[in-house]
């Protein structure tokens, strides 16, 4: 969407994943959907070195809402998790220099059960959230169908126009449609949506993880192309620093994303992340190569029978990145190769790795090197050809 937002990959927290419908505030103060927890995650996001690496969207997702909407029609927060409402919510995300996203659902009720916006009410939604001084909407699908959907998320894209207000558009539209032509128009989404969710949702599991990535890189041919500035497939949020990923594992759905040019959001506690997490999603390389300015999504090259498979991206410069994954489950496998198997140009290039933030030796396209990938894990090389970069220092331009 040419709305002139999200020239790169949004970054920032997405609260479902982790704290999905959890309304107790009673008993669950500090983890209940409610203005409190933003509030420290916004907090978090200022003061923990987050916005200066780009993480700048704090989003509520699901069950925000009131059960019912006010007496002119409009929307409203809870009033008892909310108790100052969603203008006052924007406006501390503001002074901390973050910007507030906001969920809707083209629909009948949100999946959550809480009021969606139907066609007749897509234009008084727009406005208010535009009047509270929201920066973003992930509009999802529930309780509708496939005509209702065509009406409606082109519809919501004109009415955010028309209030004024830059408001990024999620939408959840193909992930209701299966995510594949015929039955999805990608050059139509590419107009309406900054992004869009194509696929299910991810859990807290290494199996969603890989089931999330087998699904994009499967359709890699229909997906790959329609990614761009101001347009991007979403593979969902990062679940890094929750309980279902290794270390290993962790490092491999943050390289992943960063060659799909996902959307960057994390959906976890930053109040108590462990330091092992913060390192993987503050690295500055890694988020340097899923915010390249080309903004080109990446591809599976190979997908080898012994269960090791390579990915590429390439970036700006002549620049490219390369993760090696490995879906064994027995030790680190050694897997040899060379550039020139994985297609690149004759030349020189110097390889950073992005995980170990080593400078490897130099080496041209023929040489045969070997890198040892752990189980459900990855290596992650930076690669530029060195006669292009004779006087721009390689990496160095990303050292902390
Ligand atoms: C759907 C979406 C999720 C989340 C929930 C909320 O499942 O795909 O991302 O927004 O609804 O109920």
């Amino acid at each position: 969407l040419e709305n002139g937002l999200m020239r790169t990959p949004p970054m920032g927290w997405l609260a479902w994943e982790r704290f999905r419908c959890d309304t107790d505030c009673l008993m669950d103060p500090d983890n209940c959907i409610s203005e409190h927890l933003f509030m420290e995650m916004a907090d978090r996001l200022s003061e923990d070195g987050w916005r200066e690496l780009g993480y700048v969207y704090i989003n509520i997702d699901d069950c925000w809402s009131s059960m019912q909407r006010d007496s002119q029609g409009r929307l409203q927060a809870d009033p008892k998790r909310f108790p100052r409402g969603i203008a006052h919510l924007a406006q501390y995300v503001h002074d901390r220099g973050l910007k507030l996203g906001i969920y809707g659902d083209m629909g009948t009720h949100t999946c959550g059960g809480y009021p969606g916006t139907t066609l007749d009410k897509i234009e008084t939604d727009a406005q208010t959230f535009a009047d509270w001084g929201v920066d973003m909407l992930k509009l999802d699908g529930c309780y509708s169908n496939s005509s209702y959907q065509e009406q409606g998320y082109p519809m919501m894209s004109k009415a955010l126009n028309a209030t004024g207000r830059p408001i990024g558009y999620s939408c959840s539209w193909p992930a209701y449609q299966g995510g594949l032509p015929p039955k999805v128009n990608y050059t139509l989404l590419a107009q309406i949506c900054n992004l869009w969710r194509n696929y299910g949702d991810i859990q807290d599991s290494w199996d969603s993880v890989l089931n999330v990535v087998d699904w994009f890189f499967n359709n890699q041919d229909v997906l790959q192309p329609v990614a761009g500035p101001g347009q991007w497939n979403d593979p969902d949020m990062l679940i890094i620093g929750d309980f279902g990923l290794s270390m290993d594992q962790s490092r491999a759905q943050m390289a992943l994303w960063a060659i799909m040019a996902a959307p960057l959001f994390m959906s976890n506690d930053l109040r108590t992340i462990s330091n092992g997490a913060r390192a993987i999603l503050q690295n500055k390389l890694l988020i340097g190569i899923n915010q390249d300015r080309l903004g080109i999504q990446g591809r599976r090259l190979i997908k080898e029978k012994s269960g090791i498979e390579v990915f590429w991206r390439p970036l700006d410069k002549g620049a490219s990145a390369l993760v090696f994954l490995s879906r064994r489950s027995d030790m680190p496998h050694l897997y040899k190769t060379s550039l020139k198997e994985l297609s690149y140009k004759t030349g020189v290039y110097e390889a950073y790795d992005v995980f170990s933030e080593r400078l490897l030796p130099q080496l041209k396209d023929s040489t045969e090197f070997g890198v040892s990938v752990n189980p459900s894990g990855v290596v992650m090389w930076y690669i530029y050809p060195v006669a292009e970069w004779k006087k721009e220092a390689g990496p160095g331009r990303f050292s902390k």
